[in-house]
């Protein structure tokens, strides 16, 4: 046998005994037995690495590492939900689908809401090609291969049944409760501080970036949703039993019921029974069976009319309030925090809960002291309902709200009709100067992820930037060496956490790839207020360069969609703020965009004009889009397989074999990323 077919006998077995092992509960082969053939496997492709199958069982223990995750397109938006929390809403939901169908007869199917992140998985030719995360709906980041670290997750068709070739299944990853349990335990160990629940334990973990990290998480995930372009099947339902016969990871909790009424039934049936399933879950999603009925509800701008969830109420417990503690944000707005009695609710513990403002205190009645409900929001987080007066208090006292900044002493301010309480010393109260640094730096504004964890801090504490346009400027001599200790709050152990050559470089390489972000980020970063992620998009749409909005009047502003009084108001203000004006010299001057890039493809030349392109693996220099933005815009076209037409296959690393092998049956020319970048 050559190597090639042994290596493709090895995949295709592994692939069968592992579809077999999860997905049927069959042992068709020892665990030696199996172990031995994965070696063997993975010293095959280590002898001929160009042979290696796409869909081999090998990526299941990782060893890909992914600096930045690749933003992708959704072929088909990804929406959400619309949500409730009782049973009269759901009631009116019936009733508006039962008025658009006009009377004819639906079903419906409950499926459980699994608590997770939401992912989108692509087979072309019956190959998992791309794992996407949800993002914003419309692009979310390529984490294909810590997704392929699912052991429950076919990497290739296994179906023998009737199943379409190119496809795409959504569905909800997950980090089971034994996985999150075990993850715990060792942190805890390893004197690192537990992470809050599995779903945040889930979401790091797909977005880690060495993949051989992600498959010692164990995660798992749950398939509910099937696409294609041309529909394959006529109901939600048959697609439920089909992804399960072709090996998908479908949860058997399903159910089809006739009407409302069973609905409620299945919503009381799992309201306990739920939290014996191997993984976190927060509702009851009720979707309409008939695929022809979908398109007659249709959807909105966020969420389709044929589905709703249903979301348990939180559960709530009493426990006592310590004190009140004070916090500055980003705005100046002071936020009383609980500080509480430690208390495990929905699995983890809780020990301090926001108080949101003054009114909210109020409302509430709270004296330090007293017995205070505690309930988890979506179950992520803790809110303080009430006070429990059934439990006998030994000495309260009141809250005061104080009149001075807890962080810088200024008096406090609160503007009729507001909600509120500020600090007005916007320039100089650090928690507010750190707080704008963070927004900077968040993901939906410049990305520097490589900031995150902390290390804001050491820049803050060692004095190092004063606001976010310092940070490029900083030098690799400015960060070596800088270290902080923390004291954990659970282990009560100290921490030091200190700048090695790796995080600096890591730091440093983060900033200078935020300086391509677009205009629209970085008007976003700079953090006007009111003007939020989609005001930033609709005014750098609008006006295309800073300059102009800078340049333009009330009136002006005011006709941008989405632009009010208020905002038009704070832009005016911003702009004529000197420290503000001083604030964009400085990112002028590091080099960020100010000027929105044509949304049209500018031509860059011809150089490629007339040509056929199509591409393999990954590669150094561009990302998939850039690529493709790169050959159309010196006048090459995209193809989307291999044909005697194409001109140029361009092989990155790790290309996918089929391709290269029918490219060189055709005798289609292969170059590599330097020659395409030498023809431009
Ligand atoms: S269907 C357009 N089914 O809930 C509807 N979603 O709030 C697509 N989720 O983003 C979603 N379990 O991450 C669906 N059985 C289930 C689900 C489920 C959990 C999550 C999913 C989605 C979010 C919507």
């Amino acid at each position: 046998m050559s190597p090639q077919e042994q290596i493709s006998q090895l995949t295709d077995q592994i692939n069968f005994y592992t579809f077999k092992y999860y997905q049927e509960n069959e042992t068709l082969i020892s665990d030696q037995e199996f172990d031995f053939n994965l070696k063997a496997l993975e010293k095959l492709e280590a002898e001929y690495p160009d042979l290696k199958q796409e869909d081999s069982p090998t990526n299941r223990v990782g060893g890909t590492i992914t600096k930045n995750f690749n933003t992708v397109e959704h072929k088909f938006p990804m929406l959400s939900l619309s949500n409730t929390y009782n049973e009269a809403e759901l009631i009116e939901w019936d009733e508006r689908i039962q008025k658009i169908l006009n009377g004819s007869p639906y079903e419906y199917i409950c499926e459980l809401k699994f608590d997770g992140i939401s992912l989108s998985m692509t087979y072309e030719n019956g190959i998992l090609k791309r794992a996407v995360t949800r993002g914003d709906g419309a692009k979310g980041d390529d984490i294909t291969a810590n997704v392929k670290t699912i052991k429950t997750l076919p990497l290739s068709n296994q179906s023998r049944f009737n199943f379409p070739i190119d496809f795409e299944i959504r569905g909800e990853g997950f980090m089971p409760n034994t996985s999150f349990e075990r993850l715990n335990a060792e942190r805890l160990e390893n004197n690192e501080s537990p992470l809050a629940n599995p779903r945040n334990a889930a979401s790091g973990a797909f977005k880690m970036q060495d993949s051989a990290e992600v498959a010692k998480r164990g995660l798992d995930a749950y398939i509910y949703q099937f696409l294609t372009e041309n529909e394959t099947f006529k109901t939600h339902e048959d697609s439920l039993i089909a992804m399960k016969k072709a090996g998908f990871n479908v949860s058997q909790t399903w159910k089809k019921v006739p009407d409302i009424q069973a609905v409620i039934d299945f919503i009381e049936e799992w309201k306990t029974k739920r939290h014996s399933l191997p993984c976190a879950t927060d509702g009851i999603v009720i979707k309409i069976n008939n695929y022809a009925q979908r398109e007659d509800l249709g959807v909105t701008s966020k969420s389709p009319r044929w589905a709703i969830s249903y979301k348990y109420k939180a559960e709530s417990k009493s426990t006592l309030l310590r004190s009140v503690t004070f916090q500055v944000g980003r705005t100046g707005a002071v936020t009383p925090v609980g500080e509480l009695e430690p208390i495990e609710l929905a699995m983890t513990m809780v020990k301090r809960a926001t108080l949101h403002n003054a009114d909210e205190l109020e409302r509430l009645g709270l004296r330090i002291g007293d017995y205070v409900f505690v309930e988890k929001a979506g179950e992520i987080i803790p809110k303080i309902t009430g006070v429990d007066n059934s439990r006998p208090t030994l000495m309260t006292k009141e809250i005061e709200f104080p009149r001075n900044c807890p962080a810088c002493g200024t008096e406090l301010t609160r503007k009729d009709g507001e909600a509120a309480t500020v600090c007005p010393n916007e320039k100089g109260c650090l928690p507010q100067i750190k707080g704008k640094v963070e927004h900077f730096i968040q993901r939906k504004g410049m990305n520097i992820d490589s900031l995150g964890e902390g290390k804001l801090e050491i820049l803050f504490e060692n004095k190092i930037i004063d606001d976010a346009a310092d940070l490029y400027f900083l030098k690799y001599e400015d960060l070596i060496g800088l270290e902080k200790t923390h004291l954990d709050e659970l282990t009560g152990k100290e921490r030091k956490v200190s700048f090695k050559e790796k995080t600096v470089q890591n730091i440093l390489d983060g900033i200078e790839k935020s300086k391509a972000q677009p205009f629209s980020k970085v008007l976003y970063s700079m953090g006007i207020r009111f003007v939020g992620e989609t005001t930033s998009e609709k005014l750098a749409a609008y006006f295309k360069n800073l300059e102009a909005i800078k340049a333009a009047d009330f009136e002006t502003l005011r006709t941008v969609p989405d632009v009010g009084e208020k905002v038009a108001q704070s832009l005016i203000a911003y702009f004529q703020d000197e420290d503000a004006l001083h604030f964009i010299d400085k990112l002028q001057a590091a080099g960020l965009n100010f000027v929105e890039e044509n949304s049209e493809k500018q031509a860059e030349s011809d150089s490629l004009a007339g040509k056929l392109f199509l591409y393999t693996g990954s590669f150094l220099n561009f990302s998939r889009t850039e690529l493709e933005d790169k050959i159309e815009s010196n006048g090459g076209k995209l193809t989307s397989g291999v044909s005697k037409k194409l001109d140029f296959l361009i092989v990155g690393s790790e290309p996918g074999p089929s391709k290269i092998n029918k490219a060189e049956q055709l005798g289609v020319k292969m170059i590599s990323e330097s020659e395409f970048q030498a023809m431009l």
